[in-house]
């Protein structure tokens, strides 16, 4: 757009005319035309006048003269309307230069977040003891009687804890504070992993919570001696584990919201099907998988692994388990 200001005058001055000269006609065609009036030809001729008067100065606009709209002047709707362009442009070029680094998601504010790189839990400290290769190579060895597959702490079936063990370093979400132990306690890097994504998730009106976070060794011990009451030892075996095999032990996981195999399809449980990679997270025992992990479907279980594994294991939306990936098993000898 160009500001000549000589130009706008001209311009507005032509179409203002545009509309006196008709007017004019008008008036003095009623004002000396005195016998036989026809005020329905007066009017047609001007308004023939107005339209040849306002298109010559459209084509001479569009054609030789690169000048705003007369409301451009009159109103400042261009200006308004060229300012909230230019902040489009910008806000869709910072969109662009975001979207191109990150991986595919629906909103800017999600995509963000997406770029972040969750890293693993480091190993506890303590002396290695090599225990060889997992059947697809992998190395596998404990650390104070914990262990360990390729630097990720495994705990299932057949890797058990020591019972004394527990995380280094577990949190509480509700005060902050270190602790050692309370239900809704995970391990801290996990945690700050957590807290973004509950975020994100609250973001999109989501409700993610924890209500089943770090288990001693005598809680696990207590739970599952009820479920196998309640249930037998058969049933319970494939829900619920013995104590010294459950991830829980470890502070790496929890459980989500109601522990039931609706989550799945709530909102909040296909969220977090689609979206927990993204923060580090596996669903640990995914559906269909028994076989792999001992375990029936828990869509509200999730491990965190960080987000090098968890991209592998989402494998695009056909989860994973850890026991296919390394090469282990999970099942009690006896
Ligand atoms: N529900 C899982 C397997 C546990 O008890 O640790
Ligand atoms: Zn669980």
């Amino acid at each position: 757009m160009q500001n000549n200001m000589l130009v706008t005058v001209i311009s507005t001055g032509y179409f203002i005319l545009c509309f006196l000269i008709p007017l004019g006609y008008l008036f003095l065609f009623a004002r000396y035309k005195s016998k036989k009036k026809n005020y329905g030809r007066a009017f047609i001729i001007a308004l023939i006048m107005f339209l040849i008067l306002f298109g010559i100065k459209e084509v001479v606009k569009e054609n030789f003269l690169n000048v705003k709209p007369l409301n451009c002047y009159l109103n400042k709707v261009c200006e308004e309307k060229e300012d909230e362009d230019k902040m489009d442009e910008n806000k869709s070029e910072k969109a662009t230069k975001t979207t191109t680094s990150s991986s595919t998601t629906t909103t800017t504010s999600k995509v963000v977040k997406n770029e972040k790189t969750y890293e693993k839990v480091k190993e506890i400290s303590g002396t290695k003891t090599d225990k060889g290769k997992t059947s697809k190579g992998y190395s596998i060895y404990e650390i104070n009687g914990v262990t360990f597959v390729d630097g990720y702490l495994i705990a299932n079936k057949s890797y058990f804890l020591p019972e004394s063990y527990v995380p280094d370093n577990t949190y509480t979400k509700a005060d902050g504070n270190a602790a050692k132990q309370c239900p809704t306690c995970i391990e801290n890097t996990a945690y700050q992993a957590f807290k973004d994504m509950k975020a994100d998730a609250a973001a999109l009106g989501l409700n993610i919570y924890i209500s089943s976070g770090f288990r001693s060794y005598i809680t696990q011990s207590n739970i599952y001696n009820r479920n196998v009451t309640n249930n037998g030892q058969e049933k319970a075996d494939t829900y619920s584990a013995r104590p010294g095999s459950s991830e829980h032990q470890t502070g790496l996981c929890f459980d989500l919201n109601t522990i039931d195999s609706s989550f799945a399809n709530t909102s909040e449980g296909k969220w977090v099907n689609q979206n927990a990679h993204k923060y580090g997270y596996i669903i640990r025992y995914p559906k269909g998988k028994t076989e792999e992990t001992g375990y029936i479907y828990e869509p509200w279980h999730l491990r965190y692994v960080g987000t090098e594994l968890a991209e592998k294991l989402y494998n695009n939306g056909n989860w994973l388990t850890i026991e296919d990936y390394f090469g282990i098993t999970s099942e009690y000898s006896e």
